[in-house]
């Protein structure tokens, strides 16, 4: 078990903040070494994934960092259509996504290029681009923190919801995924209808895009309006998109007609937490340290030098001035530790 280390490189932000002890997993048989070690049973711990979707609000985490570094994909069953991948939770989720498309195999297409790890992505059922890893999520093995003995979730069992599952509310913080099996095709309709989608393929003169161009063009697209975490800290969307009752939308909407939504089950509306905090007058607002990302408002970016704090602040005051303009109360899609 490694001390004092630095999570900088841990973490997308890149903020500092020193964890007392660190833990690299290779293979969940360290798990089960590490759950009988003095260390764990009197510290406090921290599963960190691909690090891409936490705020460090401290300058030192008191307790043990482990981060999941297994690796393996494999092919556990193949019939008809149907093709059951099983990919190890350390493994880098827009690699997976990329050998799935070159594999030819449907369900995880719109999902590329999301920076992060396969263990992360059924925490918050990770979406874009009109699909969500619930859609081609069979179940996930995970490790329960406390006693040490393994669990297997099916989809049903995960609660997905919109950036949520039962990972980050009931059972949160109390087991870590080490693997997780996806239901992909060998064939399937590609999901087109999303934003700017088609016509960014029919700009390249693709009508009937392969599989193999949607996942370019999604990774295209991504590229244009979200800042590279390498080169802008960040945290993809910081905000979730809120979702409020129609009678609040109607009245809204003839106030701003060109409000964008999307309808909702059960006569709730969604609207861009994006399109809010631009309106409110904050995309590209930047001071030395911290800001909101000129291309994607809800996107916030460190540039360097600050800290999680700074962007505490920051996403204070985007809330408080949406909650005025529009009455409307955004949450943060991000975890702070
Ligand atoms: N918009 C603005 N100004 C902005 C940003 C957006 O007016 O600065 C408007 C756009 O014009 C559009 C609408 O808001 O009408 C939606 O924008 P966009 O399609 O970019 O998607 P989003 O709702 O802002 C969500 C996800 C993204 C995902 C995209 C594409 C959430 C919280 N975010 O963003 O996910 O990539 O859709 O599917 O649901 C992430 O979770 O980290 C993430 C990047």
């Amino acid at each position: 078990m490694k001390t004092n280390i630095n999570l900088q490189p841990y973490n997308s932000f890149g903020f500092n903040a020193t964890a007392k002890y660190f833990v690299d997993i290779n293979d969940t048989k360290e798990l089960d070494r590490l759950f009988k070690t003095p260390e764990y049973k009197n510290e406090k711990h921290l599963i960190l994934s691909g690090g891409n979707n936490i705020l460090l609000t401290k300058e030192f985490f008191d307790g043990i960092v482990i981060l999941m570094n297994n690796k393996g994909i494999k092919t556990v069953a193949d019939e008809g259509n149907q093709v059951i991948v099983r990919a190890q939770a350390g493994e880098d989720w827009p690699e997976f996504v990329k050998k799935m498309v070159e594999k030819g195999l449907y369900g995880v297409e719109n999902l590329a290029h999301i920076p992060g790890k396969v263990g992360a992505a059924p925490v918050q059922n990770i979406g874009a681009y009109g699909m969500e890893l619930k859609d081609s999520f069979l179940k996930c093995e995970a490790v329960n923190l406390e006693t040490g003995r393994k669990r297997v979730f099916d989809n049903k069992e995960c609660v997905f919801g919109y950036r949520s599952s039962i990972f980050k509310t009931m059972l949160r913080g109390q087991y870590v995924i080490t693997s997780v099996d996806f239901r992909l095709t060998k064939n399937a309709e590609l999901k087109l209808e999303y934003g700017n989608i088609r016509s960014y393929l029919s700009e390249q003169g693709i009508n009937e895009p392969s599989l193999q161009q949607l996942h370019d063009a999604i990774c295209a697209i991504r590229d244009a309006k979200l800042p590279d975490p390498k080169a802008i800290g960040n945290a993809g969307s910081f905000f979730k998109n809120p979702v409020i009752k129609a009678e609040q939308f109607e009245i809204l909407q003839q106030q701003y007609p060109e409000m964008p939504h999307y309808d909702e089950p059960n006569g709730k509306v969604k609207v861009p937490a994006g399109w809010l905090i631009e309106q409110a007058g904050w995309k590209g607002w930047h001071d030395e340290h911290v800001g909101v990302y000129e291309k994607q408002a809800l996107v916030l970016v460190h540039y360097g030098g600050g800290s999680g704090n700074d962007i505490v602040t920051l996403a204070q005051r985007i809330q408080a001035s949406v909650k005025e303009k529009f009455g409307i109360t955004i949450n943060p899609e991000v975890n702070f530790i």
